[in-house]
C-alpha cells in the first residue's frame, strides 16, 4: 500500500515539475516573441505604435516576417474601417456648412479606398508563392503606398478649404486620420524589410 502510495505521490510530483517547465518554456518563447517585434519594430517610422499594436499578437506572429506583416495589414485594416464608420456617423450629426459635409464625405471615400487598397496587399501577400514573387512583393508596396495616399487626401480636402471649415472638426479627423495613416506607414515599413 505504502509503495503504491510513494509511486502515485512521485508521478505527481513529475507531472507537476514538467506542466511548471512547459509554463515557464512558454513564458521566455513568448518574450522572445515579443522582443523580436521590438526589434523589427525599430525601424519603423512609429516604432513605439509599432510595438503596442503588434506585442498582443507576439504569440501568434511567432518571430515570422511574412506573419508580422500579415497582422501589420490587418490590424491596418481594422483601424481604417473603423475610422471609415465613425467619420460616415459624424456625418449623420447636423450643423455641418455644406462644404464641410462634401469634405467629409470625400473622407469616407478616400477611407474606403484605403481598405480595399490594404485588402489588395493583403491578398497579394497571401499569394507570395513560385516564381512571381518579386512582382507581388512590388504590388503589396503599391497597394499600401496607395492607401496612404488615400488617408492623406482626406486631410488636404481641410487643407484647401481652411478658412471654410471648423478647427475643431479639423482637429478631430486630423486625430482620426493620423492614427491609421500611422499604423499604414508602419506596415510598409515591415513590408519594405521582407526578403525572400
Ligand atoms: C533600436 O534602435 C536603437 C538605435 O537605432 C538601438 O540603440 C536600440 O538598441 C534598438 N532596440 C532594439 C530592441 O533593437
Ligand atoms: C513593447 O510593448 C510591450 C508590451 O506592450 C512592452 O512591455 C515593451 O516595453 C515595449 N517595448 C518597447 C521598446 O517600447
Ligand atoms: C500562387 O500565386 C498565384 C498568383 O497570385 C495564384 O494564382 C496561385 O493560386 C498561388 N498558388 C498557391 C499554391 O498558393
Ligand atoms: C475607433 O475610432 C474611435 C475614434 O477615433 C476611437 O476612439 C476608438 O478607439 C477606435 N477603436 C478601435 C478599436 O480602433
Amino acid at each position: 500500500m505504502a509503495s503504491s502510495y510513494e509511486f502515485l505521490m512521485i508521478l505527481f510530483t513529475l507531472v507537476f515539475i514538467s506542466t511548471l517547465q512547459a509554463a515557464i518554456a512558454a513564458t521566455s518563447s513568448t518574450q522572445t516573441y515579443k522582443t523580436y517585434i521590438e526589434k523589427a519594430c525599430n525601424s519603423t517610422t512609429y516604432p513605439e505604435l509599432c510595438n503596442f499594436s503588434l506585442s498582443p499578437y507576439a504569440s501568434k506572429i511567432k518571430g515570422n516576417p511574412q506573419k508580422l506583416c500579415k497582422a501589420a495589414l490587418s490590424i491596418a485594416i481594422k483601424a481604417t474601417h473603423n475610422a471609415s464608420s465613425t467619420i460616415s456617423k459624424l456625418l449623420k450629426q447636423k450643423g455641418f456648412t455644406s462644404f464641410e459635409t462634401s469634405i467629409l464625405k470625400d473622407c469616407v471615400a478616400n477611407t474606403k479606398d484605403s481598405i480595399d487598397e490594404l485588402k489588395q496587399s493583403l491578398d497579394a501577400m497571401r499569394h507570395l508563392n513560385g516564381s512571381d514573387k518579386e512582382s507581388q512583393m512590388e504590388n503589396m508596396k503599391t497597394w499600401v503606398s496607395a492607401a496612404l495616399t488615400d488617408d492623406n487626401t482626406c486631410m488636404d480636402g481641410f487643407d484647401d478649404g481652411q478658412d471654410q471649415v471648423s478647427g475643431t472638426l479639423k482637429n478631430r479627423i486630423n486625430d482620426i486620420i493620423l492614427k491609421i495613416a500611422t499604423l499604414t506607414s508602419n506596415a510598409l515599413s515591415l513590408i519594405n524589410t521582407l526578403k525572400f
